[in-house]
């Protein structure tokens, strides 16, 4: 899918609560605070900072829907396991990611992202277990992989699987936002997903 034109239409979390009822495939992006999400969609809609992005976790308290191409939204999640965040969020947290799981008719995919240097805890373990519990099969992305070195990043990998469970295949994919390595491949992904199928440079 080339890149035409995003469009941040729905913010939920603050001002409303009602999950937006779009009439497009949605594909969300789950993880702990701090992972990598709003860093991951920027790199797939090809801007520097559209989801704002910070070094603090804790950024994005709100479920941001990006619309892309007037044809696909990318759902930017609040992340998890900070514990620094006001205790109204905290509260909010758990039933509005449950209710948007359970509730939004046209959710194709949840992207769960896993930091390459860090074993899955309890709260990543939890996020895993709803995304299968409301009837979807998890798509991971292992981020920030430019912090390990090349050589170090099977172990990575394999240690994610073990800790999570996974036996066989799964969608598993690596990404860097610094050198945008996977980005494509994520891309390709979320295509085929969607049906927004072709090479980047067939349409425009
Ligand atoms: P919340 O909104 O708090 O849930 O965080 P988030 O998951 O959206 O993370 P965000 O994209 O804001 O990134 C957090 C920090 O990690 C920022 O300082 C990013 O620049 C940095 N970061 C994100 N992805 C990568 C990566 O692939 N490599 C490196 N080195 N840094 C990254
Ligand atoms: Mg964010």
């Amino acid at each position: 899918m080339k890149i035409k034109n995003v469009v941040l239409e729905h913010v939920v979390g603050v001002t409303t609560k009602e999950l937006p009822g779009t009439a497009s495939p949605e594909i969300a992006f789950a993880g702990r605070s701090n992972v990598g999400k709003s860093s991951l969609i920027n790199a797939l809609i090809q801007r520097k900072s559209f989801a704002r992005t910070s070094s603090s976790p804790g950024k994005t308290q709100t479920m941001n829907f990006y619309k892309v191409n007037d044809a696909v939204y990318f759902v930017d999640l609040p992340g998890y396991g900070y514990a620094d965040v006001g205790t109204d969020f905290r509260k909010s947290w758990g039933p509005m990611i449950e209710r948007y799981l359970n509730g939004s008719d046209n959710l194709k995919t949840i992207f769960l992202l896993l930091d390459a240097r860090r074993t899955p805890n309890t709260d990543d373990l939890q996020m895993y277990e709803w995304i299968t519990a409301a009837g979807f099969e998890p798509v991971i992305v292992v981020t920030k992989t430019d912090k390990l070195k090349r050589s170090q990043i099977p172990k990575a990998l394999k240690e994610i699987r073990n800790t999570l469970g996974i036996t066989g295949e799964a969608r598993l994919y690596t990404f860097s936002a610094i050198s945008k390595a996977g980005r494509d491949e994520i891309m390709e992904e979320i295509d085929e997903i969607t049906g927004q199928g072709g090479r980047e440079d067939d349409k425009d």
